[in-house]
């Protein structure tokens, strides 16, 4: 079985790589990317791309892309789906700051897949995960927000997970397993 993903992010297809192998999906890298519109929702930002994504394809692979971002609970969800231009311009060190004194540290990482081909409309799978914000950045694993992202109650930030271990809890892997899950169902109805 063989899947498209669009992306830049060699962090991100290395993931979703991993985690598809062990349903036996085949994951390919496109890197000629899409528009990606400014949205309040993840998922508004997804359809769009993936409608994109589609009207350029010319044969009849399984695309997907995948849009994620992390949400503070004390500062109101920021950056949310803004974390990509959040990341550019204030990194980790600039979050730290905002979250400098503040005792509410709970945030999570949501993950939306996009997938569509020719044959089917777009559909959408969605992973959050739950943690807090550390005071200080640790780990030097994977990538973006990871050193500041304590998972759930582990302790842990996720650039102190090895890359297995952040891949068998992320929100990519719960919204991957998903759309796995819905691929594998979706290619047995058309064989
Ligand atoms: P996007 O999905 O590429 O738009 O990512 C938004 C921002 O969140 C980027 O700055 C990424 O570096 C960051 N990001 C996305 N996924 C993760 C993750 O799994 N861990 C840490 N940071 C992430």
């Amino acid at each position: 079985m063989n899947v498209v993903f669009v992306t830049g992010n060699r962090h991100k297809f290395h993931e979703a790589l991993h985690i598809l192998s062990a349903y036996g999906i085949h994951l390919h890298q496109d890197t000629k990317g899409y528009i990606e519109i400014q949205s309040d929702s993840i998922e508004e930002i997804v359809l769009f791309g993936i409608k994109e994504v589609m009207k350029r394809a010319r044969d009849k692979s399984a695309y997907i892309i995948e849009d994620a971002g992390l949400f503070i609970e004390a500062l109101d969800g920021f950056p949310g789906p803004y974390s990509s231009y959040v990341y550019r311009t204030i990194g980790n060190r600039g979050i730290l700051k905002l979250m400098e004194g503040v005792k509410n540290r709970r945030a999570k990482f949501v993950s939306c897949v996009g997938f569509c081909s020719k044959d089917s409309d777009p559909v959408l799978f969605k992973g959050e995960v739950y943690g807090n914000i550390s005071w200080f950045e640790r780990g030097s694993h994977g990538f973006g927000f990871d050193p500041i992202f304590e998972f759930g109650s582990t302790g842990k930030t996720f650039g102190e997970m090895t890359p297995d271990e952040k891949s068998a809890c992320s929100h990519r892997f719960i919204a991957l397993k998903k759309f796995a899950n819905f691929f594998m169902e979706y290619e047995k109805e058309r064989a």
